[in-house]
């Protein structure tokens, strides 16, 4: 009787442990405070919902937290850009930066942080604008709990609370707008593609992720660093005639994310690697099955020519034209050829001369391990690990070191555009800089044409000039999110 009701009184005890540590996800509008800035010579005033934790059962309870902002016009009745407080679409940035840890961005912006800097012109121009902006942190690859899929996980997490809290909270949570830029681009793809699809509900439950969906209206996405399994060949089709490189490294000084160069030129053994992979990309694009406009099969033939490189070149000569016409001057450039003012062509090799190299084969998955992709996929116990049989195969490694199908699948948007059981968002505006050597242009491509094979709704250029970032054209940005939403 006595060990009863010890036994009871622990478990009462425990229970009410539980209950205190289990968060609530009941969103409580009362809880802000007043902020404002002056942006563009206009005093911007805004609720601010601040470090929510947006699951009951944090891991990680400093990254999985949401900041939410929203004009302070609403609460007064008024309408800004024709959107009321009721249909206000939320913008969703994230500030992932080399599938690293993100803290959710911050209307006032923070000292630099991240690769992308602590940069929230987005979030700013996003609110002058009427959108409501929430923006959610989320777990990376440096931390044991922060592999894949756990950064996704909690975006999807984020999302669920903003559909389960919709009544509670201004805006229209069917009108979620995702963005980001490289990691957080491939993140805000991912959202976008694989939206409810049962292989991450184990996950999500764990969390205590608020019983919602987690599908999204439209996405956003910049650079994005995606289909890592196949981006080294991509990479390969691409630069493998380019010997010298310049090679970011990256690290993390005292939580800082930075970005350093390092020159080199390829030896005998990678370029080895690199003719390898390049010989492999075709089998993998003509596996596809991607149409053209006219429904004409996209395919490469075993030098890796073909109408699927003519598809890529044609998004580089529409650049170069859409430059012309903005009065860039490429009259000296020689990998362009001009008459009468229309781009005619592109040279493939030039233009790989003046992009230069970044990456040394195999780009993401480095055979020693070291990129920040093989962290991506580690356990909570082994830090890194192959991703691709490739690397598996050229170091001769043991097989368990690779990691698992469904870890691998659940980080490519690709894998569950067309699944039945995802639901795909509908509107797509993605951009890759045409000097923006972090992955190959087949890799946005590719993307983008599989959505657009599927009637999604596609925006795709690869802006001139532009290197491996984002939020560079936010005025165009918003003209596209306004031209979906209403
Ligand atoms: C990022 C850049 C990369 O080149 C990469 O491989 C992964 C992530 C980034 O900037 O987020």
């Amino acid at each position: 009787m006595k060990i009863f009701l010890k036994s009871s009184i622990c478990f009462l005890m425990m229970s009410i442990f539980n209950a205190q540590a289990q968060n609530s996800l009941v969103f409580d509008s009362s809880k802000f405070v007043e902020l404002s800035q002056e942006v563009n010579g206009k005093l911007l005033k805004v609720r601010a919902y601040e470090n929510i934790v947006y699951v009951a059962n944090p891991v990680e309870a400093n990254f999985q937290k949401l900041n939410i902002y929203v004009p302070e016009e609403y609460f007064n009745g008024e309408k800004i850009n024709g959107f009321t407080v009721e249909t206000a679409p939320i913008f969703f940035p994230n500030k992932v930066g080399g599938y690293m840890p993100a803290m959710p961005a911050t209307f006032i912006n923070p000292p630099q942080r991240g690769p992308f800097g602590g940069n929230n012109q987005s979030i700013l121009l996003a609110l002058s604008k009427g959108y409501i902006v929430a923006s959610a942190g989320a777990r990376g690859r440096t931390s044991p709990t922060g592999k894949a899929p756990a950064g996704l996980v909690d975006l999807k997490a984020a999302i669920r609370y903003l559909k389960f809290n919709d009544k509670l909270m201004a805006g229209d949570a069917h009108k979620i707008i995702s963005n980001g830029t490289s990691a957080g681009g491939a993140m805000s793809t991912l959202l976008g593609a694989t939206a409810n699809h049962p292989d991450y509900e184990p996950y999500l439950k764990a969390l205590g992720a608020a019983t919602a969906t987690d599908d999204i209206f439209a996405v956003s996405a910049y650079c994005p660093i995606i289909n890592l399994e196949n981006a080294d060949m991509a990479y390969e089709w691409q630069f493998n005639k380019i010997h010298n490189y310049k090679k970011m490294i990256f690290s993390n000084v005292n939580g800082e994310f930075k970005r350093e160069m390092k020159d080199g030129t390829l030896d005998a053994e990678s370029i080895n690697v690199s003719d390898k992979l390049k010989k492999a990309f075709p089998a993998y694009v003509n596996s596809l099955n991607l149409k053209d406009n006219e429904g004409k099969k996209l395919e490469l033939d075993g030098n890796g020519d073909g109408n699927f490189k003519e598809l890529v070149m044609s998004y580089i000569l529409a650049s170069a034209q859409k430059a012309i016409s903005t009065g860039v001057d490429l009259s000296k450039v020689d990998f362009i050829e001009i008459k009468d003012g229309k781009v005619i062509s592109v040279d493939f090799d030039k233009y790989m001369t003046y992009m230069e190299r970044m990456k040394t084969p195999p780009a993401f998955d480095a055979l020693d391990n070291s990129s920040p992709e093989n962290q991506v996929f580690g356990t909570a116990t082994v830090d890194k690990r192959h991703f691709t049989n490739f690397a598996i195969q050229q170091t001769a490694s043991d097989p368990s070191t690779l990691a698992e199908s469904l870890q691998i699948k659940m980080m490519n948007p690709i894998n569950y555009i067309g699944d039945a059981q995802a639901k795909t968002a509908k509107h797509w505006r993605v951009r890759h800089g045409a000097k923006d050597k972090d992955t190959g242009f087949a890799v946005p491509v590719i993307l983008v044409t599989t959505l657009k094979n599927k009637g999604f709704n596609i925006d795709f250029a690869l802006p001139w000039d532009k290197p491996h970032s984002g939020d560079y054209d936010l005025e165009e940005l918003f003209i596209w999110t306004d031209s979906i939403c209403k």
